[in-house]
């Protein structure tokens, strides 16, 4: 007798354990447990072999393999319906490594001007960051650039739609003028962005790219102050052993007006195609802020002096990183993009 009793705790055994992973197996669990031909049924026939005193326990024994069937299935059903996160949820292996997230690089321009805002930030330099659309006084007025001045030219200026005095900043010297005429000396900036010019695109030159324009104004600021700047940062920039050159230059807006060259760091002055074979590469133009400018902006050039400089960055992040057509950095391949990596 006690066969059959063993039998039925089995089952009850089985149902509880029986872990049906997907619609079809939960099917099966019904039709095996809980469907009109299920194998609890047939049991109940074997109650006459059972003595009177066990019939009772065993009636008992087999409604509860009755009840853990049916709660058992009701369990999966509701599981099932509870929706598909659960289902997924069991899916999900919590020790699988996670997938790589992708990277992103900056961009060889970012880096180079990074540089360079971190070397004069060094000394005392603030960044002041400006508009890119800007009006005539500011760009070119202020700046000491008359009206028939060549750089003015509608061939070399962007000029808004319909407007002849809105226009893209062609320099970050614009930025000279709106921090003289907002602040008062002694004034120490950097001034990093992008500028535009209505040039041919060609692998050397772009009608959009980036300067870093630096402006001291105080007292008996002298030319001394701006070598010493300058040697500094070409220093820093391109190595210690880096040698800078002084060249009269002109600008409308300084005077005297200078172009500095540094010693080429690739080929360590001895001659490459990058320095043409003179061993000297041109960085930037700077000069004396010119006395009209300073009074132009409200300053008394009688108290103060100063000297600016003003650098591209496109032809500096080329020559570190050496690359040949300036339009790889406008495109955005990503292919190119990709292998920059940096600090700063
Ligand atoms: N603005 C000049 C240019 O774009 C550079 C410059 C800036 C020269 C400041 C002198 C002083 O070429």
């Amino acid at each position: 007798m006690a066969e059959i009793f063993q039998t039925v705790e089995q089952l009850i055994k089985d149902i509880e354990t029986a872990q049906p992973d997907s619609i079809e197996a939960i099917e099966q669990f019904r039709i095996k447990y809980v469907g009109s031909k299920n194998i609890i049924k047939p049991l109940s026939k074997e109650i006459r072999n059972i003595p009177n005193e066990q019939r009772k326990d065993f009636g008992q024994l087999l409604n509860k393999a009755k009840k853990a069937a049916e709660s058992k299935f009701q369990h999966l059903k509701d599981s099932l319906e509870s929706g598909v996160e659960e289902a997924e949820g069991e899916e999900l292996d919590l020790s699988a490594p996670p997938m790589p997230i992708p990277l992103g690089s900056r961009h060889p321009v970012s880096i180079t001007m990074n540089r360079i805002i971190d070397i004069f930030s060094r000394i005392g330099f603030i960044v002041a960051e400006e508009r890119e659309i800007e009006d005539d006084w500011h760009n070119f007025t202020a700046m000491n650039t008359p009206e028939d001045h060549p750089a003015r030219d509608m061939q070399d200026t962007y000029y808004l739609k319909d407007s002849t005095s809105m226009l893209l900043r062609t320099h970050t010297s614009s930025v000279q003028a709106r921090v003289m005429t907002t602040q008062k000396p002694p004034i120490r900036i950097i001034a990093p962005g992008r500028v535009y010019r209505n040039e041919t695109i060609s692998a050397r030159s772009h009608c959009q790219f980036h300067q870093v324009e630096g402006l001291y104004i105080d007292k008996d600021v002298s030319f001394a102050d701006l070598k010493q700047t300058l040697l500094y940062f070409a220093q820093e920039m391109y190595g210690a052993e880096t040698k800078i050159r002084l060249r009269p230059s002109y600008f409308p807006f300084t005077e005297p007006s200078a172009e500095m060259d540094v010693s080429c760091f690739i080929c360590d002055a001895k001659g490459c195609n990058v320095c043409k074979y003179t061993g000297w590469v041109e960085i930037l133009g700077c000069g004396m802020v010119d006395p009209q400018v300073l009074e132009n902006c409200g300053i008394d050039s009688k108290e103060y002096t100063g000297f600016a400089f003003g650098m591209g960055i496109e032809r500096q992040a080329m020559m570190l990183y050496d690359i040949n057509d300036i339009r790889l950095l406008f495109e955005n391949d990503v292919r190119f993009l990709k292998q920059f990596q940096s600090a700063l």
